[in-house]
């Protein structure tokens, strides 16, 4: 299997920067969840397991995966010609979904989404940048969906809400990776209440897979997951280019002991998609 896929999308809050901080982490498991997977960098990166389960609770972006699983070529061909264009983005920003065939509308969210400003989700805008080429190119585009449906192959997509993903698949060897939206912050066009982290928080104490989370640092987020174990890694987070960097705290837990991993600080790591 070739190594190092990338997502196919950008997407704020994205965590292809933090896997070497994350990845080593995973214990054996033979079926690998994740409940938020949005563009899955992990997904992407990590060693193929015997069963695998994407979920979001974004259609479009569900929509897009099972599009590319099961439609490839009729999606490639969707993108003859297509250029990156700011009218052609605010045309089909426009467009309603409901409106497309699946394959349409699989389209109109990969050419939305990856030329989002900053990979954002929610108040999308055309993104420009006079350093970087244009995140849309007809020529890797692709390499870039084969890649994706080779890797997508053998993986369930799921469009449930987070916990109820966690209850169908919970046995002794499955691996739950959680990344849910950071609380109190900018998020994916749906209300995530803070009774979804201490729903997950009381599911990581009683189920019988292993669950890793990784979250923005807030005395809230501290004091609902306390008493799972903790490392915490600190990155510089950016938006859109270096301009848009600030420094943060991200938080890892895991609900099983592994103390030379889940303890201690680690170094100073760059952070952006
Ligand atoms: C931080 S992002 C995940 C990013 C992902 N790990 C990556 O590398 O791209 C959080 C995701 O949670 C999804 N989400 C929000 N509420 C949800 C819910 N109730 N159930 C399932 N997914 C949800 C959002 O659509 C978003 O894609």
């Amino acid at each position: 299997m070739p190594k190092n896929f990338k997502p196919l999308v950008p997407w704020i809050g994205g965590k292809r920067k933090l896997a070497p901080h994350i990845l080593p982490l995973f214990p054996n498991h033979t079926c690998y969840v994740e409940p938020f997977c949005g563009a899955a960098a992990l997904f992407f990166l990590k060693e193929e397991s015997k069963v695998e389960v994407l979920n979001d609770v974004n259609g479009d972006l569900v929509n897009l995966y099972r599009v590319v699983k099961h439609h490839l070529e009729e999606l490639y061909k969707q993108f003859k010609w297509t250029l990156t264009s700011r009218q052609n983005y605010e045309w089909l920003l426009k467009t309603q979904p409901e409106t497309l065939t699946d394959i349409q509308r699989a389209s109109r969210f990969l050419y939305l989404q990856k030329l989002a400003f900053g990979g954002k989700v929610e108040g999308q805008s055309f993104g420009t940048s006079a350093t970087s080429r244009s995140r849309f190119n007809i020529f890797s585009l692709e390499q870039d969906l084969a890649d994706a449906h080779f890797r997508l192959a053998n993986a369930t997509i799921e469009n449930l809400d987070w916990a109820k993903t966690i209850e169908k698949y919970d046995r002794p060897g499955t691996l739950f990776y959680c990344d849910p939206p950071y609380w109190m912050t900018e998020g994916y066009g749906v209300d995530f209440a803070f009774e979804n982290y201490e729903r997950m928080a009381e599911l990581a104490k009683s189920i019988q897979g292993r669950m890793i989370i990784s979250i923005n640092d807030h005395p809230d987020i501290r004091s609902v997951f306390d008493g799972l174990f903790i490392r915490e890694v600190d990155y510089k987070y950016t938006v859109g280019g270096p301009q848009n960097t600030s420094d943060c705290v991200e938080l890892i837990y895991g609900n099983w002991e592994q103390e030379e991993h889940l303890a201690g600080q680690v170094s100073q790591e760059g952070f952006s998609f």
